[in-house]
């Protein structure tokens, strides 16, 4: 297989032609050939080709073509050599996503986040958003949203794309029956997905557990735990975390202390303010969980505690953005430190944290070995991040770890998001890591189509 930059041009003849420059020629390996089949996506038409003299690598493709096989715009892109006289043009590449829709932004509050990766990715690949609802099975076409120059939207009729970029906003919504049966068409048509969905937190934890190495960096956590087994956390920990196994954004998350002597403490935020309750029994503060939340409590898990290093009696704890790269490796590409506000059980932004760069946040707990501590945390986030992929079985490209590190600079893992947010991009410090993590996302879908050059592998 070769790979080919080329630049693309439409010409206004109705046959099927696609009259192709020497240079292009001899590095496709056409030399003579008087026929191809020309792909794009999961769509591939015959065409005659006919060599033209220009300089340099140049594809000049008929209206009759251009219109069968839908090719989206003209200019760079890359060009594979497959076997039987087939070359292809792309990669061809969506992005999954949805609503809810306002005036001009159709992705709601993520449209920014996939202008950029379409503003950038419109580079090296044919690359569009689209909605479950734009795909047309029976035709295997997409209604996708391309990006103009000028930074619009702009419908086009595509192929069924090389790779998706799953980013799906809705938990629910994901498993329905509709979204599973979506995922199992992609499959079948082997166009690689990833990531398949969101992660469920119990899930998360019973993968790690099959394997040790990476099962030490997990807290001590039980699914759906009974009285008994609440109690005995407590008595055990004196502290959990007590939450719910498909939460996000630190909703419905209690901090469960007990004091032999004083009783039990439950923190958690509500309406808007965080509260902190005392009970002198066991059996009142599970009263109180069960009448704030019924049958709910079943989605919850009870987790060891752990005591996070601090800045100014605040705990802070790090958000690890990975990223798989173009040689299939997994890359740490952005950490935000997170810092708790006061009183909060949680230390997430919404409820009053504050971002700080892990150098601002490990310098003042670590000093001089404020280095020595983020490398060991880097590289546990590697191992646990290939752990999973390897457990998990389906195709995973990007994690956002939760990790705290204890005050004895132990690191312990929190949480795993499969479409993790991207407001650490947003600390002036951190914007160069943004770009990269959208740099990265992209070389995967050129990785995952078989869109790489070998040398570059
Ligand atoms: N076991 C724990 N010990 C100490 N802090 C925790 C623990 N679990 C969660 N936290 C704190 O709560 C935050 C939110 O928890 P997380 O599991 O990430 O849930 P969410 O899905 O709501 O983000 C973490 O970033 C961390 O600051
Ligand atoms: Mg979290």
């Amino acid at each position: 297989m070769s790979l080919t930059f080329c630049n693309v041009h439409f010409t206004k003849q109705p046959q099927r032609v696609v009259y192709v420059s020497g240079a292009l020629m001899k590095s496709l390996k056409l030399t003579g050939k008087k026929n191809i089949r020309l792909r794009l996506g999961k769509d591939a038409i015959p065409t005659m080709i006919k060599p033209i003299k220009r300089a340099g690598n140049h594809l000049f493709l008929a209206t009759g073509v251009k219109s069968a096989i839908k090719v989206p715009k003209s200019g760079g892109i890359y060009l594979r050599n497959l076997q039987n006289d087939e070359v292809q043009l792309g990669p061809l590449v969506g992005v999954l996503t949805d609503g809810p829709a306002s005036s001009n932004q159709p992705f709601g509050s993520r449209t920014g986040f996939i202008k950029q990766l379409l503003r950038e990715g419109s580079n090296k690949c044919y690359i569009f958003a689209f909605m479950p609802r734009d795909i047309n099975w029976q035709q295997e076409q997409v209604y996708g949203y391309f990006l103009t120059a000028g930074g619009k939207f702009e419908r086009k009729m595509v192929p069924l794309p090389d790779v998706v970029y799953n980013r799906l906003p809705s938990r629910r919504a994901e498993t329905s029956p509709y979204i599973n049966q979506l995922r199992e068409r992609f499959m079948r048509k082997k166009i690689p997905y990833f990531n398949w969905s969101f992660f469920n937190k119990s899930d998360i934890y019973r993968l790690l557990e099959n394997d040790g190495a990476a099962n030490r960096y997990v807290p001590e956590t039980h699914s759906n735990p009974s009285s008994e087994k609440m109690r005995e956390m407590l008595d055990h920990h004196h502290f959990v975390y007590y939450k719910p196994s498909a939460g996000s954004l630190g909703h419905g998350i209690y901090r469960l202390t007990y004091l032999p002597k004083k009783g039990y403490f439950a923190r958690y935020r509500k309406g808007g303010k965080n509260v902190l309750l005392r009970f002198t029994t066991f059996e009142s503060l599970m009263r109180m969980l069960r009448s704030r939340h019924g049958q709910g409590l079943q989605n919850y898990i009870v987790q060891q505690g752990i005591r996070l290093i601090e800045i100014e009696g605040c705990p802070i704890d790090f958000r690890f953005h990975m990223h798989k790269n173009g040689s299939n490796q997994w890359i740490v590409v952005g950490i935000g430190a997170k810092k708790a506000g006061r009183g909060s059980v949680t230390t997430h932004l919404k409820n009053g944290g504050a971002l700080l760069t892990p150098g601002q946040a490990l310098g003042r707990v670590f000093g001089g070995r404020a280095d020595e501590v983020l490398q060991r945390a880097k590289s546990t986030a590697i191992k646990l991040a290939e752990s999973l992929e390897i457990q998990h079985r389906h195709l995973l490209g990007e994690i956002g770890f939760d990790l705290g590190i204890d005050q004895d600079e132990d690191i312990w893992m929190f949480e795993a998001n499969a479409k993790p947010g991207r407001s650490i991009f947003r600390h002036p410090s951190l914007r160069a890591e943004g770009k990269a993590s959208i740099e990265h996302i992209l070389e995967h879908c050129l990785y995952l189509s078989k869109f790489r050059r070998r040398d570059e592998m």
